[in-house]
């Protein structure tokens, strides 16, 4: 092998590596992208169909206040934010609020909550600046639930 050669097989060997480390890590990534790693709070068949529903329901409210919001419609938004307020959140069973992990019972409420300042907002000052600022602070909480649990039926 004369010198070129040489070093050419060399940078090749060290080209090659180099592939293949970085394949290697970009599967491992990807693996580790699949691993669902949120708790699991274990449910019953109905206790996730309510409790999905009540999420539905603050998604539908969530779209109901950004409409609103757009046409100027306070009693609209109000209407939408009191009715998964405190009222939905007294209505969670007793049985089914004591299984929930207390991080889980911790940040529900804000949920709730925020959607009661909506609607007090929306009757108060009636400024719609103002309800989508309180929108987007409480779609932060919605998403740092979502990143820490979920349902599974036992
Ligand atoms: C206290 C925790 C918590 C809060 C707060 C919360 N969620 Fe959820 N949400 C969950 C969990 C847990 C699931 C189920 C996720 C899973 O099992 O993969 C869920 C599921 C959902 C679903 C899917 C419903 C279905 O039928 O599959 C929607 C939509 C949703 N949430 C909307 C919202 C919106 C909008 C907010 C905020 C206004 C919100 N959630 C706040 C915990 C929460």
């Amino acid at each position: 092998m004369d010198k070129l050669s040489f070093k050419k097989s060399i940078l090749w060997t060290v080209l090659g590596c180099c592939l293949w480390g970085s394949l290697a890590q970009a599967g491992s990534q990807e693996k580790s992208a699949e691993v669902d790693a949120r708790e699991i709070i274990w449910v019953t068949p109905s206790e996730k169909s309510a409790l999905l529903g009540e999420m539905r329901g603050f998604l539908e409210a969530t779209q109901k206040i950004l409409e609103a919001s757009l046409a100027d419609d306070m009693e609209a938004i109000e209407t939408a934010a009191r009715a998964v307020g405190i009222k939905m959140m007294k209505a969670t069973p007793k049985a089914l609020h004591d299984k929930l992990p207390s991080g889980f019972t911790d940040i529900g409420p804000k949920a709730h909550m925020g959607f009661e300042s909506i609607a007090d907002e929306a009757v108060g000052m009636g400024d719609r600046e103002v309800v989508l600022e309180h929108l987007a602070a409480l779609q932060k909480t919605c998403n740092g639930c979502h990143s820490i649990y979920r349902f599974e039926v036992k």
